[in-house]
């Protein structure tokens, strides 16, 4: 049985005092969704202030980039060990605002992968398409390729060994408008059997989760699905009572 992975992406959001109030919000709460993994990504320079709130905490850290390079002359930058030393767990890798507005391509995706990895980061690797290619039936055909940039790495086995993918349609990012359980169900589904074909061990237990407009009132449903593993949950998540509510979801069947 995969537990479920929530997951908060507050994007470029916040300020000093409302990320200590949903931080806290969170931590007063935990105790209400102990069986699920809860792991929050705020902007970088809440990290030092997220790590004193959680210390003490089974929330876990992340951050919602990191770079491709260990170190050195990359102004503006964070890279994989900064962010353990701040006890991130968790980064979002290949974010489709970070493909579409910072140019990142497949293989820098698959560089950061690597990047993350060697510092024992677990990357989120986020794959999904466009609405246009939704109608035009590419769908699966642009998921296997963003799958396949990972998957073709020498390493890809040890790799994915504490990876998770998240489908997050980008038709659905802060639009309002979820996939449907039934349209997500069918891509991860997709996407395990892809893994299958390359590691059928791997297949079973990694995480695949959902994102794009997952709600407290959406969630539940989605979260039934078999091959929903969790949520990647953006706007929601910056109110603390919706992202709290998301956290105490099951699996139900
Ligand atoms: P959203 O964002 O929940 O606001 O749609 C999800 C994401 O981009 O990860």
């Amino acid at each position: 049985m995969r537990r479920l992975l929530i997951a908060a992406n507050w994007k470029m959001n916040g300020t000093k005092a409302s990320a200590h109030d949903l931080l806290s919000a969170m931590v007063n709460a935990e105790k209400t969704f102990e069986r699920n993994d809860v792991t929050i990504m705020p902007p970088f320079v809440f990290l030092a202030e997220a790590h004193k709130l959680l210390t003490n905490s089974t929330i876990h850290l992340g951050a919602q980039t990191v770079a491709a390079e260990k170190n050195g002359a990359f102004t503006g930058e964070i890279s994989a060990e900064m962010l353990r030393e701040f006890a991130c767990d968790y980064v979002i890798i290949g974010h489709s605002e970070r493909r579409a507005y910072y140019g990142e391509t497949d293989a820098i995706v698959a560089n950061k992968v690597l990047a993350a990895v060697a510092y024992d980061l677990r990357p989120i690797i986020c794959v999904g398409e466009s609405l246009t290619e939704r109608h035009d039936n590419l769908t699966k055909k642009i998921i296997e390729k963003q799958l396949n940039a990972i998957l073709t790495l020498d390493s890809a086995h040890d790799l994915l060994q504490n990876a998770c993918f998240a489908y997050e349609p980008i038709w659905a990012i802060g639009t309002g408008v979820s996939a449907t359980p039934e349209q997500a169900q069918e891509v991860h589904s997709f996407i395990r059997t892809i893994i299958a074909e390359f590691d059928a061990e791997l297949a079973k237990k990694i995480r695949i989760i959902y994102g794009g407009s997952v709600k407290a009132s959406n969630a539940q449903a989605l979260l039934n699905m078999p091959d929903i593993d969790g949520a990647l949950v953006g706007g929601a998540s910056l109110i603390a009572e919706e992202f709290l509510e998301i956290c105490q979801c099951n699996k139900l069947y």
